[in-house]
């Protein structure tokens, strides 16, 4: 790719910094937005023979906490820059003890338990309200799920991610209190994460790695950011090859419902 011409990407994964590694011939990027700057300069580069980009959602020195990630850049950079596809492994708690930690999940529903973080880009001119009632791209799923499996990492297909504020765990009433709602996992990032890339018209599938029992779940000291890191880190090397066989399958075309979600909407913003 020469120096002079700003590199592209069709499909791109926000997740942890230990994903840096994973692309050939990698170009970084530094892209400004209206929303300021992403989390951090953006990686492009090749894998499995697609064009790919890498935001590490924290930044690289971790400097993010869950609710200070400008997921609004982060969205719109990753947009301008071409991608139409976007993968998000993450972290996540177990709120059932079915779900042990190394667990792989794929969620079909969403609960923000989040406050306060800016989460649409349509808050000024006409009022723009995105369908959002199945939060994930259907395809984007379907190929994860196909994926884990065709790796022998069977996955929980579906399920209720809560995400909430943080930057604290749960309590173990909270916990107790969202298992009871029948939610099976909970994080921090997932929101509003996904429903930005709804509201750019972009497939958003999450990848969720079950890092803990929850703290209503057990009956130990509760969830520790050490036990997190640890299970995180032991099962990085798996989930790194599984974001490689989805970029892989994931439709060059899409055929889902996800680009046309804007259509005959009458947008206060040019999208990039
Ligand atoms: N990320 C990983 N484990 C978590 C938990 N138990 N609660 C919220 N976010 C998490």
């Amino acid at each position: 790719m020469s120096t002079n011409s700003q590199p592209t990407a069709e499909i791109a994964v926000i997740g942890g910094s230990g994903f840096y590694s994973f692309l050939d011939d990698v170009e970084e990027v530094r892209v400004d937005t209206p929303y300021g700057p992403p989390s951090d300069a953006v990686a492009i580069g090749e894998l499995a023979g697609r064009r790919v980009a890498f935001v590490p959602r924290h930044g690289r020195d971790h400097r993010f906490p869950p609710h200070k990630i400008p997921y609004r850049a982060n969205l719109w950079a990753l947009r301008s820059l071409g991608v139409r596809q976007v993968l998000a492994p993450s972290a996540v708690g177990s709120l059932t003890p079915d779900l042990g930690p190394g667990t792989l999940a794929v969620p079909d529903q969403l609960v923000d338990r989040t406050s306060g973080r800016p989460q649409t880009y349509y808050d000024d001119g006409a009022a723009i309200h995105v369908s959002f009632s199945d939060p994930y791209c259907p395809t984007g799923r379907r190929t994860a799920v196909d994926a884990a499996n065709a790796a022998g990492w069977a996955p929980v297909d579906g399920g209720t991610l809560v995400v909430i504020e943080g930057p604290r765990f749960s309590t173990r009433a909270e916990s107790r209190w969202f298992a009871g709602q029948g939610w099976t996992l909970v994080g921090m990032t997932g929101h509003p994460e996904a429903v930005l890339a709804r509201e750019l018209a972009l497939c958003y599938t999450p990848l969720c790695l079950v890092t803990d029992l929850d703290a209503g779940i057990e009956e130990g000291e509760g969830v520790t950011m050490d036990e997190v890191l640890r299970v995180f880190g032991e099962n990085i090397g798996r989930l790194r090859g599984l974001v490689a066989d989805v970029v892989k399958a994931l439709p060059a075309e899409r055929g889902c419902p996800c680009p046309s979600v804007l259509d005959g909407m009458d947008l206060p913003v040019a999208l990039p």
